[in-house]
């Protein structure tokens, strides 16, 4: 007999465990986060989600917002001015680097900071707080609810955003941002600041996987821009694991900080994974554990 899909995810989570990895710390308001902690979420294109371990609790989306802020901005603005501005190459590098292209000044890619940051800035305002309006309402969308700003997240992020200010100025100085560096920081920083669980994140997946419809029919996105975003994803979304992700896990995915961790399989599934210790690389520990172990049962490798 097959195991109950809830069972199955419950069995998964069970024995993915272990105490590896560390909370992130560099912004302290996660430092505060119950490390042990671990969720998963599945969901169907027609917006099924099954569940299992902490599915309720919150926690920012931190990086996570990075493929859904590049996918408005390239409905904003078109692929071809947005490719102008941000580069599609896997970096090698940590999210926090600067990494830009040598002569063009260009991110190289949307899922670093120094790319999503100059994606922020691509959203259509007028101005930031507009901007900003559009990106949450945006996500609210891809959620199927409303989504809000954490704002201890937001204001203990932006108290020590130097680095991601640094960026953004020096974004400026090579032509890339137009607007004020601060108004982009803390945009882009309200931004990672959404507080969502992994029932949102699963939905928000599962739209990307099914060629930017939800689950009622609405083409959120079209389907080239989803298409866009998934290969960005696969190619970046891991930072400097992202080539161990796709051999091992083989599916378009991306990490936050805080602890939660999507990946998409076209056509098929969202699946969001929450558990806030990281590894080196700054992906959850565990979150990459149950990737492995579902990529392995399920036969989700794409190659
Ligand atoms: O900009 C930052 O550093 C954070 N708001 C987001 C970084 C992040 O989530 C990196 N991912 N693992």
């Amino acid at each position: 007999m097959r195991t109950p899909i809830p069972d199955y995810l419950t069995q998964v989570l069970d024995e993915c465990g272990g105490d590896d990895g560390e909370v992130a710390d560099y912004i302290a308001e996660l430092a505060q986060a119950d490390p042990d902690r671990l969720a998963i979420a599945v969901a169907t294109l027609d917006g099924v989600v099954a569940t299992a371990g902490d599915a309720d609790v919150a926690f920012s989306i931190q990086s996570i917002s990075k493929p859904f802020t590049y996918a408005l901005a390239i409905a904003d603005q078109g692929l071809d001015a947005v490719v102008e501005k941000i580069d599609v190459e896997p970096s090698g590098d940590a999210f926090n680097e600067i990494s830009l292209e040598r002569g063009s000044g260009r991110p190289r890619n949307p899922m670093i900071n120094a790319g999503a940051i100059a994606a922020h800035a691509l959203v259509a305002g007028p101005g930031s707080d507009e901007r900003f309006e559009r990106v949450r309402s945006f996500y609210s969308r891809l959620a199927g609810r409303e989504l809000d700003v954490d704002e201890a997240v937001f204001e203990s992020e932006l108290g020590t955003a130097d680095r991601n200010m640094a960026i953004a100025y020096m974004l400026r100085t090579v032509g890339i941002l137009e607007g004020a560096p601060p108004d982009v920081v803390r945009g882009y920083t309200r931004q990672c600041a959404v507080s969502v669980t992994v029932r949102d994140l699963a939905r928000m997946a599962a739209v990307l996987a099914g060629q930017g419809r939800a689950p009622d029919g609405e083409q959120l996105l079209e389907p080239q821009v989803a298409r866009q975003v998934l290969s960005v994803m696969a190619t970046c979304g891991m930072y400097d694991a992202a080539g161990d992700w796709l051999t091992t896990v083989g599916i378009p995915a991306k990490s936050g900080v805080a602890g939660g961790l999507i990946g998409v399989l076209p056509g098929q599934v969202g699946i969001a994974v929450f558990s806030p210790r990281l590894d080196r690389h700054g992906n959850s520990a565990r979150g990459v554990r149950v990737f492995e172990r579902l990529s392995r049962d399920m036969g989700l490798h794409l190659m």
